[in-house]
């Protein structure tokens, strides 16, 4: 049997999964059950992504550990996928003991082959995605999210990218070397042979890929010989490079295969950004569900763009498809076919002469239906899911025309007329079979109903693509009982719940940067003896405000201070001086997490002793939850230490 290998990105766990996330995932789930319907044996990994500074914070932020943050969110995944009907084959947890078997011995081949060495790396950095970015004075935003990066130096691994440069394409024929550890971060799968290190995020994740189906596995590495080199790596166009760069290179000089394509697709935005965690403009896939269902939320997000390109999202164009394509076209044909078949055949698919009854317009039908088939496998093929989805909708339409002509309605009361009758609702509920097979792969729930009610007793899913041929509806076969499928939506009505329950949900902006709700955030000055603001206090002139210096402040450098655990010394960037702060967020943050961070500082506070330690100054934070978390305030765009906030 031919075999097919697909797999989506292994997403972070420093949050709950969006709507971007269940995009790439439907669209491979889609993909995996096309391939399975056209006689493959497919594999379909997904998974999460777990280590890194940036879950490293997260977890901090929170007061748990990375680990447990990592099983609480990568369950939140896999219980998403399961309530989207999407069927995965494998699942890979990057902190499973299998795969730091499986990244420490890529990591292993790669240096034995001689492409590793030790040196020291200093550059900028993106903590939230993992980035390097260009050399330069002041530190650039990161190309991907736009958040500033940090100044790293530490002793690294390097990958040797430069020696596969004739191996790969002209455009990083410049590319320096690659740093692919690290020694700040703990939370990773350790270097072989140097456990100060752990290995560089994006290394590491990426041979989740290989883990997932086997590599590594002394007992058993069948599955891995059998599928690898991957068919299709299907991922967002925000991390082609690390697809198609870094990832053939590390395989390449692992001596394994790379894989066959990489395909990136587009962004939903969301109030004309890239809908992400990090802007505070997602949209919750469980929200959509429940309004929904899962089969009309894959429909539209199939349907909506064509793969490859962004998309806009609003409620209102959910809205549109699921009632005018799924209740109008596909159900209102469905219900009206099979129910003309209960009441004037008693139940029973009905027989349609080829002579008796027939008209040129069964044949054109008939031809249509054929070539829809053929149609649709050019675009699956080609990964344009939303033509071929279009090209089964043009069918939907040809038929309910070709039943408002036919008219099959105003027979029924005429003897004379019964084989015309027969030949129109055989013809209709044929395409509908036909139809139902096409959508199989994108609507797994409602395609099955309608399946039952055709009254078919084969699987589903075990039908062949491109084995469809006409008369394959049984004559005389009866059908199941005859109800909507998909749901009409009064538009108003759930556009208010939809609201009302957005309002309800909690949407923080950046999960290590906000509070889970704003109304119960305060703002708090991180003094270790901290006094709470009032509520409700009395307010203050603009005089008493401009009384405060705040300014913006970047930590160079922190440290636990001893015998006192809710404490941090921090030595702080002022711009114009260095100052030596204690903050008491021991429990929140790590001393690494703070390191280049730009927080905002009250500068002008008496300076006060604290275990022995002067203190000169605070940092302003967000107080959140009955455990008073602090979450460090903090800006998105690139502000220059010392500068003044007013
Ligand atoms: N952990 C890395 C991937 C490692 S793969 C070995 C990562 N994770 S992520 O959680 O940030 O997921 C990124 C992916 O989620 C994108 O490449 C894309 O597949 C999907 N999407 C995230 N936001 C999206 C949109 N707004 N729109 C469409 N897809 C989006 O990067």
């Amino acid at each position: 049997m031919k075999t097919f290998y697909i797999t989506t990105p292994l997403y972070y766990i420093n949050a709950k999964p969006h709507l971007g996330h269940a995009y790439t995932t439907i669209v491979a789930d889609c993909l995996s059950r096309y391939k399975e319907m056209q006689g493959f044996e497919v594999r379909f990994l997904t998974g999460t992504d777990e280590h890194g500074q940036n879950i490293e914070r997260a977890a901090a932020a929170r007061g748990i550990t990375p680990s447990d943050l990592a099983d609480q969110n990568s369950e939140e995944f896999r219980r998403l996928w399961s309530r989207y009907g999407i069927e995965y084959t494998h699942f890979i947890r990057t902190s499973e003991a299998r795969h730091y078997r499986a990244a420490s011995e890529v990591f292993r081949r790669v240096q034995q082959n001689g492409f590793i060495y030790k040196g020291e790396y200093s550059g900028w950095y993106c903590i939230s995605d993992n980035l390097f970015a260009p050399e330069s004075e002041l530190p650039p935003n990161c190309e991907v999210c736009g958040r500033q990066t940090e100044r790293v130096t530490e002793e690294s691994y390097f990958f040797k990218l430069s020696e596969f440069q004739q191996k790969l394409l002209d455009f990083y024929e410049k590319t320096p070397d690659l740093s692919i550890s690290r020694t700040s971060v703990k939370w990773g799968v350790p270097v072989p042979a140097d456990a100060q290190h752990v290995i560089y995020v994006w290394f590491d994740a990426l041979v989740g890929y290989l883990t997932g189906i086997g590599f590594g596995d002394p007992e058993d590495d069948r599955e891995f010989r059998k599928f690898w080199p991957a068919q299709i790596h299907l991922v967002g166009k925000d991390i082609i490079r690390f697809h198609t760069v870094y990832w053939p290179a590390f395989l390449m000089a692992a001596g394994l295969q790379v894989p066959h394509k990489v395909f990136a697709h587009g962004w939903w935005l969301k109030d004309e950004a890239k809908m992400s965690k990090s802007r505070g403009n997602v949209v919750d896939p469980n929200l959509l569900l429940e309004h929904f269902g899962g089969d009309a939320v894959r429909y539209f997000l199939m349907r909506e763009i064509p793969l490859g390109l962004d998309g806009t999202f609003s409620y209102d164009a959910v809205l549109q498809r699921a009632n005018s394509d799924l209740a109008n076209d596909y159900g209102n044909l469905v219900s009206r076919t099979l129910t003309l078949i209960s009441k004037n055949f008693n139940q029973a698919i009905p027989y349609p002469s080829a002579i008796e009854g027939r008209t040129p317009q069964d044949n054109e039908l008939e031809g249509a239906a054929l070539a829809t088939v053929n149609v649709y496998q050019q675009h699956m093929e080609e990964l344009a899911l939303s033509k071929a989805l279009e090209s089964v909708w043009e069918l939907l339409a040809k038929t309910n025309r070709y039943l408002n002509e036919s008219s099959p309605w105003s027979l029924t009361e005429d003897l004379a007329q019964r084989p015309r009758l027969a030949t129109i609702l055989y013809t209709s509920a044929e395409v509908i079979r036909i139809a139902t097979v096409l959508l199989a792969p994108f609507l797994p729930e409602s395609s099955k109903l309608v399946w039952k009610q055709l009254g078919l007793p084969s699987v589903l899913k075990s039908q062949r693509i491109a084995e469809l041929k006409w008369g394959g509806l049984p004559v005389g076969g009866i059908l199941g009982e005859v109800a909507p499928v998909f749901p009409r939506f009064d538009k108003k009505e759930v556009l208010n719940k939809l609201l009302d329950a957005e309002a309800k949900l909690s949407a923080p902006v950046r999960p290590e940067l906000t509070p889970p709700t704003a109304a119960a955030a305060t703002l708090q000055t991180l003094d270790p003896e901290r006094v709470s603001p009032t509520p409700g206090a009395s307010k203050i002139s603009i005089e008493d405000l401009g009384k405060i210096d705040l300014r913006v402040g970047q930590v160079i450098t922190a440290e636990r201070v001893k015998g006192a655990d809710k404490l941090l010394k921090l030595m702080v960037d002022l711009g114009t001086e260095t100052r030596q702060i204690l903050a008491g967020v021991a429990r929140f943050y790590s001393p690494e997490a703070l390191v280049g961070r730009k927080i905002i500082v009250v500068a002008n506070l008496e300076p006060r002793k604290l275990r022995g330690l002067e203190s000169n100054g605070m940092l302003l934070a967000a107080s959140v939850g009955e455990d008073d978390r602090p979450v460090l305030a903090g800006f998105l765009e690139e502000v220059p230490n010392g500068a003044k906030l007013r």
